[in-house]
């Protein structure tokens, strides 16, 4: 265990720099917001997720994962990027396990790599990304004693 701290020191700092080596040079070009929301209604994300201000169409599926909102931590536009075009690779937190991945532990969203060209990807992740805000709270103010 001693022999892995400097190992577990050095990804701690790498995941606070935000300097992972294995996504340095990650750049996509800037997206369009409307047209990203345009993606996001053709592609019927609503079916299975919800975001506010926007009406589910009817035959939704007994899912409602929410996409934006008040978040604690924001998501990053990397963290977006990854969860349309390799869901499984980490599934989102406090849903039942059961309904969010099949048996074999995948994602049950389905993969659009195949349907959505790269500038679809661009403008949704780009409206995905303007719909997280990050909520601030009140820390207790601790300084007042009597
Ligand atoms: C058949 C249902 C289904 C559809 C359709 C679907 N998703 Fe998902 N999505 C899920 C489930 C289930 C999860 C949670 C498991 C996971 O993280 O993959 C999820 C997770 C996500 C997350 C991560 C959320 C988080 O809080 O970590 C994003 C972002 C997302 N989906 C975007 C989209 C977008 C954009 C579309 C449309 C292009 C879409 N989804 C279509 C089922 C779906």
């Amino acid at each position: 265990m001693k022999r892995l701290q400097p190992l577990i020191m050095l990804l701690v700092a790498l995941g606070i720099s935000g300097c992972d080596p294995q996504s340095r040079g990650f750049s996509l070009p800037p997206g369009d917001v409307e047209q990203g929301e345009q993606v996001f209604m053709n592609m019927q994300c609503l079916s299975c997720h919800t975001m506010e201000g926007y009406e589910r169409p009817e035959n939704t599926e007994d899912l409602s994962i929410a996409l934006g909102g008040k978040v604690k931590s924001i998501k990053t536009y990397g963290e977006l990027v990854t969860s349309v075009i390799h869901p499984s690779h980490k599934l989102a937190k406090g849903y039942d396990m059961s309904k969010i991945q099949t048996e074999g532990g995948e994602s049950v969203m389905p993969v659009y790599n195949n349907v959505m060209t790269v500038s679809e990807l661009v403008d949704l992740v780009t409206f995905l990304e303007s719909k997280y805000e990050l909520e601030v709270y009140d820390a207790t103010d601790y300084s007042i004693r009597h």
